[in-house]
């Protein structure tokens, strides 16, 4: 029995029969809904937004990356609908979740988006549905968030469920980088979770998927990217104003430094540390370090700030200006 269930949702993944559900359809839902009704899968997505939800049952997007054009025929088709009701999660086979996970106040991060939609969803699932949490958060936050509530009912991961961390990696707005295009990876909580993960992006990508060992590795690897970002982003705006103080065009000394063809990646200065991921998941990490060594009473080794991250503190204006004389030069080029 065990088998059946593992080799039946495999089968219905692969032949792209299985239903699908996105819970929370914004800028990282609504691009993977669309993917997966676009590959076959017959997608609901959850939305408790009523507005979003009408909206996506309209074919209209509200989301830049999400033309009409190719919602519209989706929904026409009936590959794609909406819904604010967690009891559709009953009838699907693949369930992804992509809810906010902000920090709060004191920039501790607020998982509960995520315990919601687990809470509202643990009465729905049932043998036979694989479970992929995309939201960003710190290593070891999917097997907290859902393992026990399946545990609960009696379901072993693995055996008759299946659970996987996949980071979503989506630059919105960047044309040159359609998700279809970008590289995965896919972390389970056990081998076979890892095997139907893998199985089903391959069914909705172009890109190459790359599983990997455990939820934690897939959550560490999405949080080193984004800090790797943040720290190579704040060097270079560190260094524009060391470069200007000096009189000395920051923007050749990247050209320049980039004719290193290795151990060199060029970043840009701009405003702060850019987007509203990068400068936010690093202190999933800080936080989840500070947690750790809290356990082990040693919390000063690390001092109090945990990760000091160093952001930008040029004006806008002054970013704008450099930007502008930046781009004037290129195209007079
Ligand atoms: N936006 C990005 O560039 C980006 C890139 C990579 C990863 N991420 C991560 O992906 C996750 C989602 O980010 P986003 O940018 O898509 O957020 P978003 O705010 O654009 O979308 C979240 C959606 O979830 C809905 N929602 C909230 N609670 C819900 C619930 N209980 N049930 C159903 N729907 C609910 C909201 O109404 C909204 O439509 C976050 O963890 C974020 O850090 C975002």
């Amino acid at each position: 029995m065990p088998a059946d269930t593992f080799e039946g949702l495999k089968s219905k993944i692969l032949q792209r029969t299985a239903r699908t559900s996105v819970v929370g359809l914004g800028y990282v839902g609504l691009p993977l809904a669309v993917l997966e009704a676009q590959a076959g899968f017959t997608v609901t997505g959850i939305e408790n937004n009523a507005g979003r939800a009408a909206s996506i049952n309209s074919g209209k997007s509200y989301i830049e990356d999400v033309p009409d054009a190719e919602l519209g025929p989706l929904v026409k088709n009936g590959k794609l609908r909406a819904s604010g009701d967690f009891a559709e999660i009953a009838d699907v086979d693949v369930v992804s979740i992509c809810v906010p996970t902000p920090l709060d106040r004191n920039k501790v991060p607020d998982n509960s988006f995520v315990r919601y939609v687990a809470d509202q969803s643990q009465q729905y699932w049932r043998p036979g549905q694989l479970i992929v949490l995309e939201s960003t958060t710190y290593p070891g936050a999917t097997e907290e968030a859902i393992v026990p509530r399946l545990e609960a009912k009696g379901l072993k991961v693995g055996r008759d469920v299946f659970v996987a961390f996949s980071p979503e990696r989506i630059d919105p707005g960047n044309v040159n980088f359609p998700v279809r295009d970008v590289p995965r990876v896919v972390g389970g909580v056990t081998p076979q979770c890892t095997e139907l993960a893998h199985a089903f992006y391959k069914q909705i990508l172009r890109a190459d998927v790359m599983p990997l060992s455990s939820p934690r590795v897939a959550e560490m690897a999405k949080l080193f990217e984004n800090t790797f970002r943040v720290v190579n982003v704040s060097l270079v705006n560190e260094l524009a104003q060391v470069c200007e103080r000096m009189g000395i065009d920051v923007w050749e000394v990247i050209e320049a430094a980039k004719t290193k063809p290795y151990g060199f990646m060029p970043f840009y200065p701009g405003p702060g540390v850019g987007g509203h991921c990068i400068p936010v998941d690093p202190f999933f990490l800080s936080w989840k370090v500070l947690a750790l060594l809290e356990d082990k009473g040693s919390r000063q080794a690390l001092g109090e700030e945990g990760l000091k991250l160093v952001g930008s503190r040029y004006s806008w204006e002054h970013v704008a200006e450099a930007l502008e004389a930046h781009y004037v030069r290129l195209a007079s080029v």
